[in-house]
């Protein structure tokens, strides 16, 4: 963001205006009306124009947006139209044709490449696509309080992919292409109310709406008074309070169902579409398609029958044409399969490795025998985790180890079936003593490389044998190391083969920005793994982790051990909140078990430590049920900054990261 806030930094190092100016115009009149509307916009301080090929008024505009339907033939008579060397930015609908659209950009034709009207599936074939060169910067889509894409908008940020909002003041209500039925956005008493209170109109407020929650916003009007009111968007600024109330007018309303019906088509058919000659985008009428025994069609078929559009069956004869389908069906199928497996058990690192979102916590205090972990490691794994987390400091690893190997020689599993987490303690985050700690936790586990290797805690505490070093006044006794020169000792233990990947553990986002800033950056961080729960839920962390495509992983996540040393005891039991209690009794759950399926449909993995079998039992039951949009919003709003771990030995160190707010 530059330090206005008015551009985003696209995933390509292009930036964008986070306030662009709509061009679409309806009505015939309007076409004259582009050059001059489109000058006073730029007058007035509009840096960002978005037109497409559709509107047939590029030759009046300069223009960042278009939809043609040929690719590299299509830009250069928009760029003849424009009379423009260049574009910023070309977007296009058709999942096929990303390779024509990346040779625009290495022609210089185009600085950036993005889509619109993508849904998350699509966008996933085109990240998941075989040699792809450039990710798509954005996905244009319509976006508003009453649509308010919150999952796409999640999953874009995640892949660093921007979301640029169309429709953002409720749509032009055109009657061919808009339900008028739908209520009137700008009526809304919601957006009235608050706009009353900022002295802004509904239409701005709506507006910052979307740059405050990381969305690019477009603005049509051909109205020189609201052309300019809608440049005020930059001068106020929305309250916590008042983003939840807007978050809260979601209804689903989608004004410009066309594009849901184009959309369908699109992502319906895997081949070739063919349209009619005078093809404009909201009037198909001939649909060409894969259409056979394997691939029967019979959904779409309906679909067009009830459109009064013709179906043209391609690929119907000759066993090579299903031979395809039958492979192009598998392959779609697998690459789902790559990016969650089919339970949605595990997610993708930023690295390519997967880890599975459920892992089985475990750390127990000293009292507890060591002989537990390894006993309640073994049943976690006949039970069905995957994913195991431990670390030096916990002093369990040679049990822990030993509960993995039995269980990969008795054919429970195979080691590449269990993800296991070990983590850098405080008194090696030197850049020397980083490798020789790795190998040490090795060698107590008794194998060969562990899945993922963590900071455990950015504070350094002075080499040696003890692993809280004091003083003789007992106070704990510091060291000082530049994090981004351990975190090169980590890359190193990656390029060894010792650990899968590496990320770090209670950052804050300040430290994970500098290691994201680092000169000569190899591998980012994984994850960053931080208390986290119904009562700390970390959104704004989450939401800078997703950003960067870091997974945060949760611990803590049933409200901790509340070890009596660490943990203040006055704290509220998670558990025992009635607001959990209730959504539990509903699914007939527990609160646990409530507590790790909300980490997990908010995309975060999550840690669940238990030394108990039937709870170690019930917590896998984390993948039975489904929590509804209105229960997670319910524990969203249990957020009270309780931090049960407040690791209160690293006070006083520079690096201490719980100060900052997020
Ligand atoms: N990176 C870090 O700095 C850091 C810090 C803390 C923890 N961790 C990791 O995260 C893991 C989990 O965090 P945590 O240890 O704080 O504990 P937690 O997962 O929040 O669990 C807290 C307590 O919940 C109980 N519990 C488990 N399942 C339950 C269920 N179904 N119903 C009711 N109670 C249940 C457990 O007691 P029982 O054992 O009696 O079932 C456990 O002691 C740790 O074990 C460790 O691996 C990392």
């Amino acid at each position: 963001m530059d330090p206005k806030g008015q551009r985003a930094k696209l995933n390509d190092g292009h930036f964008i205006p986070v306030l662009g100016f709509g061009t679409a115009e309806v009505k015939e009149a309007a076409k004259s009306e582009a050059l001059e509307v489109t000058k006073f916009a730029i007058e007035v301080g509009f840096r960002h124009i978005d037109c497409a090929y559709v509107y047939q008024n590029e030759e009046q505009l300069w223009c960042t947006f278009l939809r043609p339907e040929l690719v590299r033939p299509a830009l250069e008579k928009s760029l003849k139209n424009l009379q423009l060397d260049y574009v910023d930015l070309y977007i296009i609908h058709f999942p096929l044709a990303t390779k024509a659209l990346e040779k625009c950009k290495d022609a210089g034709l185009t600085k950036s490449i993005g889509v619109s009207n993508f849904n998350h599936k699509q966008l996933e074939k085109i990240l998941n696509k075989p040699g792809l060169k450039y990710k798509p910067v954005c996905n244009q889509v319509e976006c508003h309080p009453y649509l308010n894409q919150s999952k796409l908008l999640d999953f874009c940020k995640s892949h660093d992919i921007v979301l640029v909002a169309y429709g953002a003041l409720g749509s032009q209500r055109v009657k061919e292409w808009v339900n008028l039925n739908h209520p009137v956005l700008l009526e809304d008493p919601v957006l009235s109310a608050i706009a009353k209170k900022h002295k802004q109109t509904p239409a701005l407020v709506a507006l910052r709406y979307q740059i405050q929650r990381g969305v690019v916003v477009l603005a049509k009007s051909y109205n020189k008074k609201r052309i300019k009111e809608n440049i005020q968007v930059f001068d106020f600024e929305l309250t916590p309070e008042d983003m939840k109330a807007i978050d809260g007018l979601n209804r689903n309303i989608r004004y410009y169902e066309f594009l849901v019906y184009l959309k369908l088509l699109i992502c319906l058919c895997h081949v070739n579409i063919t349209f009619s000659n005078n093809l404009t985008l909201f009037s198909v009428d001939i649909l060409q398609v894969e259409c056979h025994p394997y691939l029967n069609q019979s959904k779409l078929l309906d679909f067009c029958k009830s459109h009064d559009i013709v179906l043209l069956a391609c690929g119907v004869l000759g066993s090579q044409g299903v031979k395809n389908a039958k492979e192009k069906y598998q392959s779609a199928y697998s690459v789902e399969q790559q990016t969650m497996d089919p339970k949605g058990q595990r997610v993708k690192l930023n690295d390519g490795h997967f880890i599975p979102v459920l892992g089985f916590g475990t750390f127990a205090p000293p009292e507890v025998p060591k002989s537990e972990a390894l006993e309640v490691t073994k049943f976690a794994i006949e039970v069905g985790f995957r994913h195991i987390d431990s670390a030096h400091l916990y002093q369990n690893e040679e049990q822990v180890g030993q509960a993995i190997r039995s269980k990969i020689a008795d054919g429970t599993v195979k080691r590449e079936d269990v993800f296991y987490t070990s983590k850098l303690w405080s008194t090696s985050l030197r850049p020397e003593l980083v490798r020789p700690a790795l190998e040490k936790s090795l060698n107590n586990l008794q194998l060969d490389y562990v899945d993922l290797y963590i900071i455990h805690f950015p504070v350094a505490l002075k080499p040696g044998e003890a692993l809280f070093p004091k003083d003789e006044n007992g106070k704990p006794i510091f060291d000082s190391v530049d994090l981004c020169r351990t975190w090169e000792a980590l890359e190193k233990c990656k390029d060894a083969g010792l650990t899968k990947s590496i990320g770090v553990s209670n950052f804050n986002h300040k430290q994970l920005e500098k290691i994201l800033n680092k000169p000569g950056l190899k591998y980012k961080p994984v994850c960053n793994q931080v208390e986290c729960h119904p009562y700390l839920n970390q959104s704004k962390l989450l939401d800078f982790c997703k950003s960067h495509d870091i997974v945060l992983v949760a611990y803590g996540a049933l409200g901790s051990q509340r070890i009596k040393e660490w943990v203040n005891p006055n704290l509220p039991f998670l558990l025992e909140d009635p607001v959990l209690s209730a959504i539990a009794k509903k699914h007939k759950q527990t609160p646990a078990v409530v507590a790790l399926r909300y980490q997990i449909q908010r995309g975060v993995v999550v840690l669940a430590k238990s030394y108990n079998k039937k709870r170690i039992k019930e917590n896998i039951q984390v993948f039975d049920f489904e929590l509804t949009p209105e229960d997670m919003k319910a524990i969203d709003g249990l957020n009270r900054s309780i931090r049960y771990n407040e690791l209160l030995l690293g006070v006083g160190h520079p690096e201490y990261p719980f100060f900052e707010e997020y």
